[in-house]
């Protein structure tokens, strides 16, 4: 069980965030600092649930994230860091801050609170726990840049875990497609299959406390994700059909985007004759 902690969740208003901190808050004597920009939607908790909002893109907002929780607590002893966002797109363009920007979130920020996270410890126990993705380990179409973000991630902490000194653990989580906000900032909106399977974050939520409670290093919440991933590589037929469905999906995408943006300017030329 895990009790009696000083608990960070990073992007715990909705989706996975959400649900570990559902689980952490119904044990007993957590007191969890709940961080998103947008802290005000962190309703209906206890005294033991404290919202805080920050822009975990930022050294700014880490920082601050760092000097609320030294505040609250004398130590931190689970950090998850868990905020993230993707884009859903076919990557042909030339844009150095869109291209920053999802890397500041789910990879520069992530590295940066390794470093905030050792030295707060200072030799104290801490657990470090990183949202990775099943994207983190099999990459698919239209998720170029998430992916890169995340086998990012994995390549850090991989590397990571044999300089750390023994007082930090590190855990890694790997969810594959999980119903949340994902798809829908992932496609600004727009409707989105995810890949198959597709889970929920309670499902993800309980499987990553009790692989905390395990002590586990790297937590895998569906059962089929590795065998299909192994499955994959020795049979790259199957691997071939799956990435095939994910390049029609991205297909279908961007022929309705580019319709989309026809229509627009099919609109503004109608609106001009029309004046
Ligand atoms: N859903 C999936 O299919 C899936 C699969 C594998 C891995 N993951 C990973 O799981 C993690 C959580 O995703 P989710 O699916 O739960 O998505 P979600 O429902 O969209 O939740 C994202 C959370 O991150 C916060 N956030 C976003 N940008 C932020 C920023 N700049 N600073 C601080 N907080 C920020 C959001 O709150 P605000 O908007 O208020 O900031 C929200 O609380 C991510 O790392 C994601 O990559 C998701």
């Amino acid at each position: 069980m895990v009790s009696h902690k000083n608990i960070v969740v990073t992007g715990a208003s909705s989706g996975i965030g959400k649900s570990i901190m559902d689980e952490l808050a119904a044990q007993e004597g957590n007191r969890i600092l709940a961080v998103c920009r947008h802290s005000e939607n962190i309703t209906g908790y206890g005294d033991n649930v404290i919202p805080f909002s920050c822009d975990l893109s930022t050294k700014e907002g880490v920082d601050a994230l760092f000097v609320k929780a030294e505040e609250l607590f004398d130590k931190i002893d689970l950090y998850f860091c868990n905020a993230g966002a993707p884009y859903y797109e076919r990557f042909d363009y030339e844009d150095w801050d869109r291209i920053q920007r999802i890397f500041d979130l789910n990879t520069v920020g992530h590295i940066y609170t390794y470093s905030k996270y050792l030295h707060h410890l200072n030799g104290r126990e801490g657990r470090l726990v990183y949202t990775i993705s099943a994207m983190g380990e099999m990459a698919l179409p239209g998720y170029a840049l998430y992916a890169a973000t995340k086998f990012a991630m994995k390549g850090f902490q991989q590397a990571i875990r044999d300089e750390t000194p023994d007082n930090l653990k590190i855990s890694c989580v790997y969810p594959v497609s999980t119903r949340t906000n994902f798809f829908n900032v992932a496609a600004e909106g727009r409707k989105l299959d995810p890949p198959f399977p597709v889970q929920t974050p309670e499902k993800v939520g309980k499987a990553v406390v009790k692989g905390i409670e395990k002590l586990k290093e790297h937590i895998y919440p569906c059962a089929v994700f590795l065998p299909s991933k192994y499955l994959m590589k020795a049979v790259p037929p199957v691997k071939a059909l799956y990435v095939k469905a994910q390049q029609s999906k991205l297909h279908r995408f961007v022929k309705r985007i580019e319709k989309e943006r026809e229509g627009i300017v099919e609109d503004i030329k109608l609106r001009h004759t029309l004046k």
